[in-house]
């Protein structure tokens, strides 16, 4: 068989493709709804492109095929591999250690040797999907080796990698066994991409003190054998959106509207809807939320029969240990607060564990008077993006945590340490009884940002400093 031949290659854990099965057991795959796919698809139809990625199952072996104009290359992952690959080192190692250590990060390394292998698996499957000469853009913390496994095998590459979650000061990274083999994986890239300047700063210091590298600026110089400069690494920040056009049009459709409407009458035309949408993980800050609400109804500062929130928890990573802990302990709290506050047929909080369509999450949005954005630490958030999208009648306010990428870029939102539960319940409560003309200032104060800074002009901004960055290499030595 012949070697696939695209010139533009994304690597990422997941594809951005569901399995359905439909009503005579055939399996079909959709593509999955989310800002990346969607701002690259145009690009990576008319550039041949491919996208390397896990389908989402264990054993899963699957020839490539095309899906929209996407050449799709699954990655097979045995349950031993998700485990300790997926769960494991990606999601109880680095996830809470990149996340100020909200919760404990584990250390095995039995973890780190599969990371480390599967890792390699994903090298492979983009080394045999690249032309020669292609760009392959790596993503997310899944995959830091990736970069470094790449450039070894095809120095032909132009390769990028992007960086969707905080990349941690050092006194933080030091804790990881294998902290300098992943800085010399990602330093395989020709740019490293992340959030905010302050991750990127974050992964300088990495470099200048676990690695014999120099930096100077955002530039890191890689140096031969013989201290000749052989190539220099980019490192800087690109803040991600959303399809923020798109958002702004679907929540505009009369279906959405009327199903907003709809949601309000459901829940009892309250006169203040409160509104937290995560993944359900600890990083979010949901039960910081729970506590400042809880605390506003017993102080008496907000009406039970007046006032009521949707919390929307998707379910996530539910094999790991943090996040089963943590569903236990919001669906305890949310529990006793409906059991104390609540009435009969009155609930103050209705906590929804489950994810829904983009149709319906517009809807709530719509239907939403306040948005609490609460994380402890976040890389974006685009939740809180998506809900200024939405928001095309310069009505609702967002409460955005400071700690999240977003708060760098939406100061017009009620900023918020939900550490702070005195500070955040003030903040609440201003929420709640803000004047409309305020809500009309700060909400199109913070569209103007929203619809000019969409995904697409993200990709577009991210691969032509990564063609600039390749394209200046300094000539290769010749030994
Ligand atoms: C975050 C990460 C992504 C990840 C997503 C969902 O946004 O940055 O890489 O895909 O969470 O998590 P999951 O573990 O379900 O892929």
């Amino acid at each position: 068989m012949a070697k696939p031949q695209h010139d533009l290659v994304v690597v990422a854990n997941r594809l951005p493709v569901d399995l359905r099965l439909d009503e005579s057991g055939n399996a079909t795959w959709k593509r999955a709804p989310g800002g990346l796919v969607t701002a690259l698809a145009p690009l990576m139809q008319s550039n041949e492109g491919a996208w390397v990625g896990w389908p989402g199952m264990a054993d899963l072996a699957i020839d490539p095929f095309d899906s929209d104009g996407i050449w799709m290359v699954p990655v097979s992952l045995s349950e031993t591999e998700i485990a300790e690959y997926y769960e494991g080192f990606s999601n109880d190692t680095l996830w809470p250690l990149y996340h100020d250590v909200i919760a404990r990060p584990s250390f095995h390394r039995e973890w780190w040797d599969t990371y480390r292998e599967v890792n390699e698996h994903f090298a492979s499957m983009a080394d045999y999907a690249a032309a020669e000469g292609a760009t392959v853009w790596v993503h997310d913390y899944q995959l830091q080796l990736v970069p470094a496994l790449l450039r070894a095998a095809r120095p032909d590459l132009r390769i990028g990698y992007f960086h969707h979650i905080p990349f941690p000061p050092l006194e933080i990274f030091s804790q990881l066994p294998w902290r300098r083999q992943i800085v010399e994986g990602l330093l395989g890239a020709d740019l490293v991409g992340f959030q905010r300047s302050g991750d990127a700063a974050n992964f300088l210091r990495s470099v200048r003190k676990l690695t014999d590298h120099t930096t100077s600026g955002q530039l890191v110089e890689i140096d031969d054998a013989e201290d000749r400069l052989v190539r220099q690494v980019k490192a800087s920040a690109f803040p991600i959106s959303i399809d923020s056009g798109q958002f702004d049009k679907l929540a505009q459709t009369a279906s959405v509207r009327a199903r907003a409407a709809e949601i309000r009458e459901e829940l009892g035309n309250p006169d203040c809807i409160l509104l937290g949408v995560d993944r359900l993980d600890y990083t979010k800050g949901i039960l910081h939320r729970i506590k400042a609400f809880s605390e506003l109804l017993r102080d008496g500062d907000v009406d039970p029969a007046k006032v009521t929130m949707v919390q929307v928890a998707s379910p996530s990573r539910e094999n790991v240990d943090a996040y089963q802990q943590l569903r236990d302990e919001v669906e305890v709290q949310v529990g006793r607060i409906n059991g104390e506050f609540g009435g009969i047929g009155r609930t103050v909080i209705n906590y929804l564990h489950h994810s829904y369509p983009m149709e319906e999450m517009a809807a709530f949005y719509l239907a939403s008077d306040v948005m609490l954005v609460t994380s402890l630490r976040d890389g974006m958030n685009l939740v809180a993006k998506e809900y200024v999208a939405a928001r095309s009648d310069d009505r609702g306010v967002l409460v955005l945590s400071e700690f999240t990428g977003a708060a760098e870029e939406l100061t017009a939102a009620l900023l918020i340490n939900p550490h702070d539960i005195d500070g955040t319940k003030a903040q609440v409560l201003a929420a709640i009884n803000m004047p409309v003309t305020e809500q009309r200032r700060r909400m199109r104060r913070l569209r103007r940002r929203v619809l000019a800074d969409d995904v697409a002009k993200w990709s577009n901004r991210y691969l032509a400093t990564l063609t600039d960055v390749a394209t200046s290499q300094p000539e290769r030595v010749d030994t």
